[in-house]
């Protein structure tokens, strides 16, 4: 296994796909459950190439729909590892929406999900560093830090 570190940027990802009637509800708006599986396969995207390890998803963070997306629409989705822990790491997943005809962009949801690398047999997998070389990509990893301690009080409380 590689534990060289790696940057954000090397497994940054972004996905783009037009908003299909198939995927709308009778509002002419993409569901909600098509935007959360879109965001969790971005950001396991980015997870992967990060760690190229198999991957399970752990948590997604409260998500809001701050604006619809509609049919016609372009969804685009942007992930970037913020924080890698040790055995899991944090990914920031950023959707907007684009307008084909003026090229009107929205920020629709911003989620951030934990993913566990794990083998076949079950065991937990150590992922490489996250190479953290600005102040402001140490202050997003300070930030998935708070958010991992939330999470693990949470998760602990139930
Ligand atoms: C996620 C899962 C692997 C955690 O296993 P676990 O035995 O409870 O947790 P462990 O104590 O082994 O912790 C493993 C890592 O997961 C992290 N983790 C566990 N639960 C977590 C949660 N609810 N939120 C965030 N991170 C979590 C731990 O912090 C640890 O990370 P670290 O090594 O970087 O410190 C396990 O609960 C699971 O398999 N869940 C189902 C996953 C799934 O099916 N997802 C959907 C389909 S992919």
């Amino acid at each position: 296994m590689d534990m060289t570190p790696k940057r954000a940027v090397d497994s940054a990802t972004e996905m783009v796909q037009v908003v299909l009637p198939n995927d709308a509800n009778p509002l002419g708006f993409i569901l909600g459950g098509t935007v959360m599986h879109l965001i969790d396969i971005a950001g396991a995207i980015a997870c992967h190439r990060h760690s190229r390890t198999l991957l399970v998803t752990a948590a997604v963070d409260d998500l809001q729909f701050l604006h619809s997306i509609k049919v016609g629409d372009l969804i685009i989705l942007k992930a970037r590892v913020t924080c890698v822990f040790n055995t899991s790491l944090e990914v920031q997943v950023d959707v907007f929406s684009e307008e084909t005809l003026t090229g009107r962009r929205q920020l629709t949801s911003r989620a951030f999900l934990t993913f566990v690398a794990i083998a076949r047999d079950g065991q937990r997998i150590k992922v490489p560093p996250l190479l953290v070389e600005t102040d402001e990509e140490r202050r997003v990893c300070e930030e998935a830090q708070e958010r991992r301690a939330g999470r693990l009080k949470k998760r602990d409380a139930r």
